[in-house]
């Protein structure tokens, strides 16, 4: 058998890790700054995350969620209180596009309408309702096609006045910070704009944080720099660190029904053992604010890198629209300077998605890099 060929692949094979290197079995390092998409938040192999896996698996790996697993309450309790939502519920799965799908049933199962309204430049992952609110064709299968979804253009607070006397509407879902798009920001304004809406009209605010969240943007979730407060929210990526999870965060007033919601492997104790330690590992380093004041000060420098015509993100979730093409460069980062940075759908846009305890000086070895590498290209 072979596999499937849906991945373009770099041509490298990562043998270990640690920190923001990356070893390949020629020996090569690599200096990590993509995360493996947004997923490394507190650094490949953290001697904390490796001891409390492997303590963790040696009590016991796996029980089906039939039976009480304590780590998921002391799992829901400490990022309640991390995450500035405490009185929210939580409902583990196992990746970014489950959490959204969950989450757009939750808020048509509350509200008993049908329809979703999503953004332009979105991307909420590949499955049926989350690929549908996807802003991507290519992505799409004609079996995807529900019609219960519609597009509004992102950022622009006049076209919300289009849906005036809609009562079809059970919710919004955008992106805390827009990533596949190239790192698109939501003005505080629109974010706010889409909360008032969602007042009026009686439908749900979902905010996907797969990408942005678990303190990638300098705050707990992305959309709390606007000060708006989430219906339902989507998690996954930096929240296990590698191990796979996800989540949705829910509002009290939300109450599934029994049998509606369920996944076979979500939660299990290795999931949970692990973002246990990312969360304590984001608490103990103080990540938040290292990305968040780190993050303004790489991106001041990469501002006046000739070349660049944009940068745009908050923390340690960034983009730099270049004034060409960013995949020859990405590959000469990658091939000369052995450091990995990732694309994105705008072509222009390089992504910048390390994990949040990068040093200062690693963020300086990359701007040397890129104007190195804008200079000769
Ligand atoms: C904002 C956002 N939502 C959802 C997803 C889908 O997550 P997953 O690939 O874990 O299904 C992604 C993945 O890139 C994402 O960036």
């Amino acid at each position: 058998m072979n596999l499937l060929d849906v991945y373009p692949l770099y041509d490298i094979t990562p043998t270990h890790a640690e920190g923001h290197w990356v070893y390949g079995a020629d020996g090569t390092r690599y200096l990590d700054l993509y995360g493996g998409h947004a997923v490394i938040s507190i650094g490949h192999s953290h001697p904390h995350y490796v001891e409390q896996l492997t303590a963790q698996l040696q009590r016991i790996g796996f029980y089906s969620n039939s039976v009480h697993i304590p780590l998921q309450q002391e799992l829901a309790r400490q990022l309640g209180e991390q995450c500035g939502y405490p009185d929210y519920a939580l409902f583990l799965c196992n990746s970014g596009a489950e959490a959204n799908e969950n989450a757009l049933k939750l808020a048509s199962f509350h509200t008993g309408k049908p329809h979703i309204i999503a953004f332009s430049g979105s991307f909420h992952g590949r499955t049926s309702l989350a690929v549908e609110a996807t802003d991507h064709p290519q992505m799409v299968a004609p079996a995807n096609h529900s019609g219960h979804v519609s597009f509004l253009p992102f950022n622009d607070i006049e076209a919300l006045n289009n849906l005036e006397g809609r009562t079809d509407i059970a919710a919004f879902i955008v992106e805390g910070i827009q990533g596949v798009a190239g790192v698109r920001v939501p003005t505080p304004a629109f974010l706010q704009a889409l909360r008032q809406w969602c007042d009026k009209l009686g439908a749900l605010l979902v905010l996907d944080e797969v990408q942005s969240g678990f303190g990638r943007s300098g705050h707990f979730f992305a959309h709390q720099i606007a000060g708006v407060q989430a219906d339902i929210i989507s998690v996954a990526k930096g929240m296990g660190n590698g191990f796979p999870i996800g989540a949705v965060l829910s509002s009290p007033a939300i109450i599934p029904r029994h049998g509606m919601l369920g996944t076979t492997f979500g939660g299990n104790y290795l999931a949970c053992a692990a973002s246990l330690s990312v969360l304590n590992i984001l608490n103990k380093e103080n990540l938040l604010s290292h990305a968040r004041l780190s993050g303004e000060y790489w991106m001041d420098a990469l501002r006046k890198v000739p070349g660049v015509a944009e940068v745009r993100g908050h923390g340690l979730m960034i983009g730099l629209q270049l004034n060409q093409p960013c995949a020859p460069v990405r590959k000469r980062l990658l091939m000369e300077h052995h450091i990995f940075t990732g694309t994105s759908m705008e072509p222009h846009t390089l992504r910048l998605l390390p994990a949040l305890n990068l040093p200062a000086a690693q963020m300086e070895v990359f701007t040397q890099a890129l104007t190195q590498v804008l200079a000769t290209s």
